[in-house]
């Protein structure tokens, strides 16, 4: 090599040395800003049918724990988590394609609102004032009405806390929208952290008296595939709330014990789906709010077991109630991801929510919020494995 090509070839070299290094601090000092392996990023992902882009927020953390969200109904597409020979799965019923989310589907991950679940007559009344709603469900207006929050454009954006990492989404919903009265302004993150806990946080804020009673719709099914009649469900709740027909609460609280709804010992959500009880045939199977034993504030609530997997999903909430869904009626009728259909009871909910119809019922917790009042509520999942 002549002395003028070598030298070419020290800078050279030196200089990719001093480019390598920098990458290197650069990734060092991404790591340290989103701390110990926790990633966000954001990508497009297909448009709605009106020509708006989708965008995917992915969250990770420094187990390989993913949690992916997309703007298009503040709707959680995919919750990956290890099962106990490490193997990462997506446990969530959905679809591969973002913009599959803007067709017809049954809330698969869908963040629900303005009101959770069932208001009867798709009527109610705040200070004398009668408010008119969807009929989407019969004659019951049902998740909010025709569109609710699952299935409009909200705005995201990537954040960052010390310990996670997560996605804001914002939305209005207008004065009137679905006939609920006051302009609301919402907002709904997922904060993916290292304890493998994903945290939806919600609040929101109102110009005039209005219902509020948010959740996330996401369906789950431990194993990945097949009916989820082996997971083993406990539910910290000395209560339910009974439905009517129409899967309107009657008003009661009626104890557990005893019945087909008793899962304060972990029980296998196949085990007593078929009972002869009046209530299981209303719903299908488990379609009924559950009302927890005392206590306030962040607790756990519910855990689910699949033991064919191993994995674990456990339910902290603020909420005082969580309307448990056994997927009874997926009909085999939507092809999801993967190409799979999804059957009767091959995904279940965990709705975290204030009960059923309380915009009718005074004797349940007040769902109203007022001008000023800021309303306040979170929700985590954590997954984990049991051997
Ligand atoms: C909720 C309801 C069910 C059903 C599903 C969506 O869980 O309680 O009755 O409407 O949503 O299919």
């Amino acid at each position: 090599m002549s002395l003028p090509s070598l030298s070419t070839a020290i800078l050279l070299a030196i200089v990719s040395l001093l480019f390598s290094c920098q990458g290197e601090n650069q990734s060092q000092s991404d790591e340290s800003a989103t701390g110990n392996g926790l990633s966000v990023a954001v990508e497009e992902s297909g448009k709605t049918p009106e020509g708006a882009t989708i965008h995917l927020f992915t969250l990770k953390n420094k187990n390989g724990v993913e949690a992916r969200v997309i703007d298009f109904g503040a709707t959680l597409t995919a919750l990956i988590a290890p099962d106990r020979q490490g193997n990462m799965a997506d446990i969530t019923l959905g679809f591969d394609q973002a913009d599959a989310y803007t067709g017809s589907h049954p809330y698969f991950g869908s963040t629900v609102g303005r009101y959770g679940n069932r208001i009867a007559l798709a009527k109610f009344s705040i200070d004398g004032q009668e408010y008119s709603l969807a009929a989407n469900n019969g004659v019951n207006h049902l998740h909010g009405g025709v569109n609710g929050f699952g299935r409009v454009m909200w705005t995201g954006k990537e954040i960052t806390r010390e310990d996670a990492v997560g996605v804001e989404l914002t939305y209005t919903s207008a004065d009137g929208e679905e006939g609920y009265p006051g302009k609301l302004d919402v907002i709904t993150r997922f904060l993916l952290n290292n304890e493998n806990e994903l945290r939806l946080e919600y609040e929101a804020v109102t110009d005039k008296k209005t219902v509020i009673n948010l959740t996330n719709h996401a369906y789950f099914n431990l194993a990945v595939s097949g009916d989820i009649l082996d997971h083993e469900v406990m539910i910290m709740a000395d209560g339910f709330t009974p439905v009517d027909e129409g899967l309107i609460p009657t008003g009661e609280i009626q104890p557990v014990e005893g019945t087909p709804f008793d899962f304060r010992v972990p029980t296998a959500i196949g085990a007593r789906i078929n009972a002869d009880d009046e209530q299981i045939r209303f719903g299908g199977g488990y379609d009924h709010n559950f009302v927890f034993s005392s206590g306030e504030g962040m607790q756990k609530r519910a855990e689910v077991y699949d033991p064919s997997s191993g994995r674990v999903l456990e339910v902290l909430t603020e909420e005082p109630g969580v309307q448990f869904y056994s997927g009874n009626f997926l009909n085999g009728s939507i092809t999801g991801k993967g190409g799979k259909t999804y059957a009767i009871r091959n995904g279940f909910c965990l709705e975290t929510q204030h009960f059923p119809d309380s915009p009718n019922q005074p004797q349940f917790p007040s769902t109203v919020l007022s001008p000023g009042e800021t309303y306040r509520t979170a929700t985590t999942w954590r997954v984990s494995v049991r051997n």
